[in-house]
């Protein structure tokens, strides 16, 4: 009774965390509550089992399951207080997979358990083979983001080979579930197609749609969890597996939206990296601005936007570029920031990197309800963003982000793009806006420029 309460809260404590996750001053205490909650549900798996009609582990287990929870906790410590925040989609990948293994090994470990019994063969099954395709593919999208394998890598014949597995696999899933006897060959067979599954469908994706697979990845983990927690009647665990599931489907829904991609797309070919088409040459000539001309500009309006990319997480930015909306707000000038859902390197990354120089909330403007306001805008200050200001996702059909939404800045009067030099975005494209003549480009590291405007804005005031 007592565990089956744990369980109740436990699963009520992640539906809550995740509401709160939805805003950045709510997050962090969403975060505690769910991990706090979790954490409780695995103590009372572990010492409360007779509760729920099991067995209580030996001491030689508890203290291999102890041991193994704690090195666990560790590592994941470590990686998570050291991870850069640019590098947080990677870590995000990598834990995503180890979930996704931890869902393959139950398949695994229980299968001799439940032969003849195919309800439960079917869901350790399933367990397996989408456990399987996530952890391998999450592993692949990791050595990807981080350089470790270049993106995209083009293989032949990718979908029918791709497709194949798939059958296959949905085959071998069915035969298992229904044999009379064990078939550890066809187990084996399974686990290896999942995680071939899993590495061809991540290795052919490139540009800018690596954010949407991590997001299906972790739905995928999501879903296998649950089968785990089928297979258990174990209520946490199914409650867990399912929001983790329809969240990540439900993200991955949304970033497509937001890249114009469509998820059948997502599911039956690789997309993004053969998208390559024959981009328009970009050319023409570029007009520079001074720093003490655009302290000026920016000092003398009357709207401003900030567009932040994902330069400015890489320089840090943040809090100077805070200041400087503080400065400007002082002067009567009226600073908000241009927020597009898939600018940085993961969903939410502007907010969260705003939120942690204490920008207030309000002054964040999502990208549909700030492209009508900038006509009425003086200035766009676009700091380290590239891709999500580029006009080539409107008017060149040969663009790899062709049909993406973006920040629609040019309809300002004047745009000042703040980057170190002429160098390509995410997508590895060119951008016409930088020869636009509204544009003007301010060369040099996002932090130093900003701290140079911040001190010329001061000293104006
Ligand atoms: P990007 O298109 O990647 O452009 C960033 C720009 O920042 C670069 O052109 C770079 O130019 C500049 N930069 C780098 N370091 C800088 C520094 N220290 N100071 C000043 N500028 C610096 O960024 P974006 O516009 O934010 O677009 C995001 C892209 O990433 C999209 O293609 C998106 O699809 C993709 N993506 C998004 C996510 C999510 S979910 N948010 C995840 C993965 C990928 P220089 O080198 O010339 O300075």
């Amino acid at each position: 009774m007592l565990l089956e309460l744990i369980y109740l809260l436990a699963s009520l404590s992640f539906i809550v965390g995740l509401k709160m996750l939805s805003h950045p001053e709510t997050a962090r205490n969403g975060n505690r509550i769910a991990a706090i909650w979790m954490g409780l549900a695995i103590v009372g798996t572990l010492f409360l089992p007779s509760a729920s009609g099991g067995e209580a582990p030996s001491l030689f287990k508890l203290s291999l399951i102890l041991g193994t929870i704690g090195l666990g906790l560790i590592a994941g410590w470590q990686a998570a207080v050291k991870v850069k925040m640019t590098a947080m989609p990677e870590l995000v990948s990598l834990f995503n997979g180890m979930g996704g293994a931890c869902a393959a090994l139950i398949g695994l470990v229980e299968y001799p358990h439940y032969v003849g019994e195919p309800l439960s063969l079917a869901a350790i099954a399933a367990g397996l083979l989408i456990g399987g395709v996530s952890f391998s593919g999450s592993v692949v999208a990791w050595a990807k983001l981080n350089g470790k394998l270049p993106k995209p890598i083009a293989l032949p014949y990718y979908n029918i080979v791709n497709t194949l597995i798939l059958l296959g696999s949905v085959v071998l899933a069915v035969l298992l579930a229904l044999a009379p006897e064990a078939q550890f060959l066809w187990l084996y067979a399974l686990l290896i197609a999942s995680f071939a599954y899993g590495i061809l469908f991540v290795l052919p994706i490139g540009g800018a749609d690596m954010p949407v697979v991590i997001s299906l990845l972790n739905s995928f983990t999501g879903v296998a969890a649950a089968f785990g927690g089928l297979l258990y009647g174990n209520m946490v665990m199914l409650t867990g597996g399912v929001l983790v599931g329809s969240a990540g489907t439900l993200l991955t829904v949304v970033m497509c939206k937001a890249m114009n991609r469509p998820l059948s797309g997502v599911l039956f070919g690789s997309f993004g990296g053969s998208a390559t088409g024959n981009a328009a040459e970009v050319g023409g000539s570029i007009k520079e601005i001074s720093l003490s001309d655009t302290a000026v500009l920016l000092n003398y309006s009357q709207k401003v936007v900030v567009v932040p990319g994902y330069g400015l997480a890489v320089a840090q930015a943040q809090h100077v570029c805070h200041e400087i909306e503080k400065a400007l707000s002082e002067q009567g000038v009226e600073v908000r920031y241009g927020i597009h859902p898939v600018a940085g390197r993961m969903p939410g990354h502007m907010n969260v990197l705003l939120a942690e120089a204490d920008v207030a909330y309000d002054k964040l403007v999502e990208m549909e309800e700030i492209n009508p306001m900038f006509p009425q805008v003086d200035v766009v200050l676009v700091i380290g963003a590239n891709d999500v200001v580029n006009p080539a996702a409107h008017d060149d059909p040969s663009s790899p982000i062709y049909g993406m939404p973006i920040l629609e800045v040019e309809e300002a009067k004047h745009v000042i793009v703040i980057k170190r030099g002429m160098a390509a975005g995410y997508a590895g494209i060119e951008n016409s806006l930088f020869f636009k003549p509204k544009t003007s480009m301010l060369f040099g590291d996002a932090k130093k420029v900003l701290t140079a405007i911040a001190t010329e804005i001061k000293q104006m005031g």
